[in-house]
Formats: structure tokens, C-alpha cells, sequence
């Protein structure tokens, strides 16, 4: 009898991350399917899984990062990889996450150099097969989520209208800018607790979507749908336009979620200082792209910034503040992609030629596979 495939899941180290790869119900379809799994002690600790489940499930909890790894053929992970944690894993392993190739361009030089194998979930493509897979959906679904709970808390007015005894209370407005994955689903929410919500994408097709979820689309004469349904850059002129009827929305609304994003690109500024200076006092913004340079002209990643009595919040890794339905949702999209992986009798499958699996592969066999991260690593000086 062959030994079976080990998938080693490890406890993620990244400051204030508290998902978890796996969960104890993708662990059971994993043994099911023929493979061992490891899950090390105290990984789903943050995510409200505790060794206990996972156990019972069937996983080896390791205490030890050595033992975890020993003879483990697969790594699964939500952060990706430092170069301390790729010296561990012996050659050939594959390991799989969201590797934020652009900005972990020594980790990827590491991995080439150990002849490790690493599957990039943010390079999964957006095709109709790949959507139980789609991991940045999945996460940006409950960063949009947390995004609106994070706005209502440290707005200072209720969010739905109220008729009391002490007088009628106006719903307060939510705003909007961004209408992906994560602003779709904050439109959702902001619709759940009762505001006005208004939207706005510079793709004309999310109009029907924001409509479809009842709040209102603010329409601009410009439609900047761009490859692959994501959006492309303004051009100047355009800019200068949406700029001028985005700040007067901004101006009317309580709570702003920003998530304008355009692949591989620094995030689009939509607010700017002088708009900020036009808002309501006490109004909110979230800026979901703080990470990528920011929405907002006065955004500091990772800090919450006060000007002229508005609150400029720049989030990270807002997914981890629901860590256990963040952690569901990413586990079963790696056991969905983990279905390409190993074959009906639990063996890893020969060659990754499926197109899902190709367009994911980043680093295989000595080489860096993705183009656009070869190319960033022959500019660079790493
Ligand atoms: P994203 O995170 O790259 O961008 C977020 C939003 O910002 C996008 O809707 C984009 O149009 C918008 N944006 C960019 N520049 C802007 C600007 N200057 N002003 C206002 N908004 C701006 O995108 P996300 O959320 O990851 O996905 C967006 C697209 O991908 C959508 O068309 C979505 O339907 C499509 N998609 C398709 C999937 C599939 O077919 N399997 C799965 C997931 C997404």
C-alpha cells in the first residue's frame, strides 16, 4: 500500500492574522478523499477551531513545525510564505495560498531557488469553473461585510430610520465607491442595517447589480470597463470628471466604503483632501484600498486619521476580523482548487496542465512561471 499524500496545514504567524487555511468539515472531505492531514497545534486558535475539532475530524495536531512538514507533499496557507518558513520545507513541496507576488519578491526568488512549487490564488482566473476556487471573491465578500460594521460603529448616528416617541430619526447614507466583489457585498449590508446606500464603479455594468440590491447608481458618462471585467485606468480628462460628481456624493453621506481597485496598479485617489474638507462632521470613510496607496488622499494604512471632524479609517486585512466564516469560505475554495490537484485515488496528479492550474502556477521546478513577477524580479535588485 502507498503511504498516503500529507497535506500540512501550518498556524499562520502574520501579525494579526487569524484565519486558518483549513476547517475541521474540509479536513473530513480531505481523509475521505485518501489524504493524511496535519494540522499544527493551535492553528485554528484565532478562527475559533480548536485542536479538539480538528481532531475529531481527523487530523494530526503537530506541535512541532519540523514534524508538521516531515514528508508533507502539500502546504496550504492564507498568508504567503516568509523565507523562514520556505528554508523548512524541503524541495519539491507545493505550497499553496495568496502569495502577493509583487510585493514578496525575495520570498519568490527563495522558493525558485529551493525548487518549491508554489499555486498563487490571486492568479486563479475569473472564469465561471474557477468561481467555488475564486478565494479573493470570498474574502473580499467579508471584507465589504466588515467594512459596513466597522463604518456603522464609529458613525455617530443610527444607520436605519426610526419613528420613536422622542421624534422621527433620518436613515443615515452610505456611500459606496467601488462596486466589485467587496462593494457589492457592503452595499448589501449598508441595505441590511437600513441606510440609504448609493454606489458608484466606472464600469457601467455594476449599475444593475447595485440597482438589483435597491440602492441607487450614481451614473457618469464614462464606461471604463477594461480586460478581463476589471477596470481599466482614467484617462486625465476623465479623472477630472469623476472626481467633480464624486465629491459632491461624498459631501452628502454619513459613511463612505471605498474599494476601487485596478489590478497590479496603485489604488485610484477618489477623495481627495478638499473633499474631505466639504464632508459632514462625524461622517466616516473606510478606505478598503488603503493597502494599495488608498482611496482617499489622507488615508494611512493600518491607522484611523481625523480631519476637519471626519474619520478617515485604513484598514488591513479587514477578512481576519471575521475569522471563522473568512476562514469557511477560504478552506473550501482550496479544497475545491486541491480537486485538480489530487486524483480520484488521492495522488497528486502528473503535470499541471489543467488551465486553471497553469495560470496559477507561480514558481515550479527552478523557474518563476508568471511573466509579470519575472519581470519585476529582473528590475529588481533581489
Ligand atoms: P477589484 O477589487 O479589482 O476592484 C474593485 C472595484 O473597483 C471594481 O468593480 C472596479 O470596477 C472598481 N474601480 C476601479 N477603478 C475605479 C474608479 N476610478 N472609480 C470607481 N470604481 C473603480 O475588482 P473585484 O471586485 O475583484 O472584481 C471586479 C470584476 O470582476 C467584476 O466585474 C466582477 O463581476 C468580476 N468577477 C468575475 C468573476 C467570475 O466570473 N468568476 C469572479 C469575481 C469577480
Amino acid at each position: 500500500m502507498t503511504s498516503p499524500l500529507v497535506i500540512a496545514v501550518p498556524k499562520e504567524l502574520a501579525p494579526g492574522e487569524q484565519r486558518v487555511a483549513t476547517v475541521p468539515e474540509v479536513v473530513r472531505n480531505l481523509i475521505k478523499s485518501g489524504c493524511e492531514v496535519r494540522v499544527e497545534h493551535d492553528a485554528g486558535a484565532g478562527s475559533y477551531y480548536p485542536d479538539t475539532m480538528f481532531a475529531a475530524a481527523g487530523a494530526k495536531i503537530v506541535s512541532e513545525r519540523a514534524g508538521l512538514l516531515d514528508g508533507a507533499r502539500i502546504v496550504l496557507r492564507v498568508q504567503p510564505p516568509t523565507v523562514t518558513d520556505i528554508d523548512q520545507l524541503a524541495e519539491g513541496t507545493i505550497v499553496i495560498g495568496f502569495m502577493n507576488a509583487a510585493n514578496n519578491l525575495e520570498a519568490i526568488k527563495r522558493m525558485r531557488d529551493r525548487k518549491i512549487t508554489a499555486f498563487s490564488l490571486e492568479l486563479v482566473p475569473r472564469i465561471s469553473r474557477a468561481q467555488s476556487m475564486d478565494a479573493l471573491s470570498s474574502q473580499a465578500t467579508a471584507g465589504g461585510y466588515v467594512a459596513v460594521i466597522l463604518g456603522a460603529q464609529n458613525c455617530p448616528k443610527f444607520l436605519p430610520m426610526l419613528t420613536t416617541a422622542a421624534g422621527t430619526i433620518r436613515p443615515s447614507t452610505v456611500l459606496v465607491l467601488g462596486a466589485g466583489i467587496a462593494g457589492l457585498m457592503a452595499i448589501a449590508t449598508a441595505k441590511r442595517l437600513g441606510a440609504l446606500v448609493e454606489a458608484y464603479d466606472v464600469r457601467r455594468a455594476a449599475g444593475e447589480q447595485v440597482r438589483s440590491l435597491g440602492a441607487k447608481f450614481l451614473e457618469l458618462e464614462i464606461n471604463a470597463e477594461g480586460q478581463g471585467g476589471y477596470a481599466r485606468e482614467l484617462t486625465a480628462e476623465e479623472k477630472v470628471k469623476e472626481q467633480e460628481m464624486v465629491s459632491a456624493a461624498v459631501a452628502r453621506a454619513d459613511i463612505v466604503i471605498t474599494t476601487a481597485a485596478i489590478p497590479g496598479r496603485k489604488a485610484p485617489v477618489l477623495i481627495t483632501k478638499e473633499t474631505v474638507a466639504k464632508m459632514q462632521p462625524g461622517a466616516v470613510i473606510i478606505d478598503m484600498a488603503a493597502e494599495t496607496g488608498g482611496n482617499c488622499e489622507l488615508t494611512q494604512a493600518g491607522k484611523t486619521v481625523r480631519e476637519h471632524g471626519v474619520m478617515i479609517i485604513g484598514p488591513q486585512n479587514l477578512p481576519a476580523r471575521v475569522p471563522f466564516h473568512a476562514s469557511q469560505m477560504y478552506a473550501k475554495n482550496l479544497l475545491s482548487f486541491l480537486s485538480l490537484l489530487i486524483d480520484k485515488n488521492g495522488a497528486l496528479v502528473t503535470g499541471f496542465t489543467d488551465e486553471i492550474l497553469t495560470a496559477s502556477l507561480l514558481v515550479h521546478a527552478g523557474t518563476v512561471r508568471h511573466q509579470p513577477t519575472l519581470d519585476l524580479l529582473e528590475g529588481s535588485k533581489v
